[in-house]
C-alpha cells in the first residue's frame, strides 16, 4: 500500500510503504554446502546520494482488527513489546488496515475488566515504567488469543466486516504503547461512515480528537484504509473527487484542533501499478529497493497481532524479521548510495548501500553499510571495489537458527542465536571484524550487513 501526503494539506511529502515479510528465509530449501568460487566484485557509485530515506524510513503497523475486541489491545501492556518496539525507534506505528473504517469511537464506553486491571497495575508517577499486564491476565488472553485471531482471519478471507466501538481506555492502550516505546502514532480514522448522500459523517472522528487533544496526545492521522476498495468490504462506492472532500474536511477539522500542525496522511493506495507492482511482487529485498525508488518510509505489517508477516508472536517473541529490522534500524543509515553486483548473477544477488547509521556507537561518518541478500541455494561471494581493500569491515550474518532450518522461528547473528537478556534488555548486535580485503561470504538464503569503517566517503560525511 501506497500512502501519499496530499498535496495543500500541511505536511510534508512522504510516501509511505505498507509491507509484508523481508526475510528470505521461508522461501526455499536448506542452506548448501559451502564452495569455493570466485568473488563477484561490486561497484559502488558514491557520488552524492540518490536518495535521503526517513530516520524512521523502517516503521511498523499494529493491525486495527487488534482493537475489535478491545480486551486484546491489553497485550500492548506488555513491557517485552515494548523493549522490542522501543528497539525500532525512532519510527512510525500505523494503527490502521482494514478494520479502521469499522471501528467507532464510543466516548462512554467502560474499559474492560483487561484494561482495568492493566491501568491498576499502575504504581507510581511514571506509567511507562509501572504498569504491566498481571500475569494471569496475560496468560487468559493469550490463550483466547488464537480464536480471537482465526475469527479476524476468516473475517478478513470472507470480506465481511462488522463494526465494532472502542473506549477511552482503548485509546490510551496504544498511545500509550507508542509513545512509551519511542514510536510516532499515526491513527487510521474511520472514512466509512457516511450521511445519506455519501459524504464522510465527520462527528464520530470529532469526538476522537476532542478526546486526544484533552489527553495532549501527540497524533498523526490517516482518514480511510483503502478507500479503492470500499465497494468490495463495505458495498461503497467513493469516487476520488468525494475522497478530497472528506480530506479537506477533515483537514479542517485538525485545523480547528489542538492538532493544527499535525501530520495527515492518505490516501493510501492498495492497488499500486507500474514500477511499484514490480517492486511488490518481489517481496524480498524491497526495503532496499524501497529506499533506492526514494520511498521515505517502508510499513512493516505488522508488529504483532493478527495478520500475516509478524515481527513478534504471541507469546511476545521475536522472529526472524523483527531481527532483521532491528540490525536495519541500527546499522542502515538515510543517505542512500549506489551498488550493483559487476557479473551475470546480479539477479540473486541482490546489494544495497547506504552510509552507515552514525547514531551506532561503533562507527563514524564517511562509514559506509552494504546490506546483501543471497538468494541462490549455494554459498557466495562478494568483493569490495579495491579501493576499498585496505578498509576493516564488520560482518554482520543472518542465517535460521537451529535444526528446523529455513523453517526455524530463530536466527543466527554471526553463529550466535539471538535471544532477548529479559523482558526489558535486547542482545548486544555483535560484529565480527573480517581482515582488510577479505570477501564477503554470503551464505545460501542469507542476509548479510557488512560495514566499512573509517571509508571517508565524501557523501557519507
Ligand atoms: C540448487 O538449485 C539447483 C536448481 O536451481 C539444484 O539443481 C541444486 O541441486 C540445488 N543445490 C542445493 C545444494 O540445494
Ligand atoms: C452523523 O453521525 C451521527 C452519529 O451517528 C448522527 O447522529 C448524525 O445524525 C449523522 N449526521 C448526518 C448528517 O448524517
Ligand atoms: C510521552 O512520553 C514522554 C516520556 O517518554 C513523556 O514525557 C510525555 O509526557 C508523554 N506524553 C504523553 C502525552 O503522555
Ligand atoms: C509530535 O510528534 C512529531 C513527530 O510525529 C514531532 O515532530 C513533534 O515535534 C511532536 N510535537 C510535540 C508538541 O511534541
Amino acid at each position: 500500500m501506497l500512502l501519499r501526503a496530499r498535496p495543500g494539506l500541511p505536511v510534508p511529502p512522504p510516501l509511505l510503504l505498507l509491507l509484508g515479510p523481508l526475510g528470505p528465509f521461508l522461501a526455499g530449501p536448506p542452506a548448501g554446502p559451502v564452495q569455493a568460487e570466485v568473488a563477484a566484485e561490486l561497484d559502488f557509485s558514491t557520488e552524492p546520494p540518490l536518495h535521503l530515506v526517513s530516520p524512521a524510513f523502517l516503521s511498523v503497523t499494529i493491525d486495527a482488527n487488534l482493537a475489535t475486541d478491545p480486551r486484546f489491545l491489553t497485550f500492548l501492556g506488555s513491557p517485552k513489546l515494548r523493549t522490542l518496539a522501543k528497539g525500532l525507534s525512532p519510527a512510525y506505528l500505523r494503527f490502521g488496515g482494514t478494520k479502521t473504517d469499522f471501528l467507532i469511537f464510543d466516548p462512554k464506553k467502560e474499559p474492560t475488566f483487561e484494561e482495568r486491571s492493566y491501568w491498576q497495575s499502575q504504581v507510581n508517577q511514571d506509567i511507562c515504567e509501572s504498569g504491566s499486564i498481571p500475569s494471569d491476565v496475560e496468560k487468559s488472553l493469550q490463550l483466547e488469543w488464537p480464536f480471537q485471531e482465526q475469527l479476524l482471519l476468516t473475517e478478513q478471507y470472507q470480506k465481511k466486516f462488522k463494526n465494532s466501538t472502542y473506549s477511552r481506555s482503548s485509546v490510551d492502550m496504544l498511545y500509550t504503547f507508542a509513545n512509551c516505546s519511542g514510536l510516532d502514532l499515526i491513527f487510521g480514522i474511520n472514512a466509512l461512515l457516511r450521511t445519506a448522500d455519501l459524504q464522510w459523517n465527520s462527528s464520530n472522528a470529532q469526538l476522537l480528537l476532542d478526546y486526544c487533544s484533552s489527553k495532549s496526545y501527540n497524533i498523526s492521522w490517516e482518514l480511510g484504509n483503502e478507500p479503492n476498495s470500499f465497494r468490495k468490504k463495505a458495498g461503497i462506492f467513493i469516487d476520488g473527487l468525494q475522497l478530497g472532500k472528506d480530506f479537506i474536511e477533515l483537514h479542517k477539522l485538525l485545523g480547528k484542533s489542538a492538532f493544527k500542525t499535525a501530520k495527515l496522511y492518505g490516501p493510501d493506495v492498495g492497488q499500486p501499478r507500474g514500477k511499484t507492482v514490480e517492486m511488490l511482487r518481489r517481496w524480498l529485498d524491497k526495503l532496499g529497493l524501497s529506499a533506492r525508488m526514494g520511498i521515505e518510509v517502508v510499513m512493516r505489517q505488522v508488529l504483532f497481532g493478527a495478520g500475516n508477516y509478524h515481527l513478534v508472536d504471541k507469546n511476545f517473541e521475536p522472529l526472524p524479521d523483527y531481527w532483521l529490522s532491528l540490525l536495519f534500524k541500527k546499522l542502515v543509515g538515510t543517505k542512500v548510495l549506489m551498488a550493483s553486483v559487476k557479473s551475470p548473477e546480479r539477479s540473486k544477488l541482490r546489494v544495497y548501500l547506504h552510509c552507515t547509521n552514525i547514531n551506532h556507537p561503533r562507527y563514524k561518518e564517511g562509514d559506509l553499510t552494504l546490506y546483501a541478500l543471497n538468494l541462490y541455494n549455494v554459498t557466495k561471494r562478494l568483493q569490495l571495489p579495491y579501493y576499498l581493500f585496505d578498509k576493516r569491515v564488520d560482518k554482520y550474518l543472518i542465517k535460521p537458527s537451529g535444526p528446523d532450518g529455513l523453517l526455524s522461528k530463530s536466527v543466527q547473528l554471526n553463529g550466535q542465536t539471538l535471544k532477548m537478556v529479559d523482558d526489558q534488555t535486547l542482545p548486544a548486535l555483535t560484529e565480527k571484524p573480517l581482515r582488510p580485503g577479505s570477501s564477503l561470504g554470503l551464505p545460501a538464503f542469507s542476509y548479510g550487513f557488512f560495514v566499512i569503517r573509517n571509508a571517508k566517503v565524501a557523501a557519507c560525511i
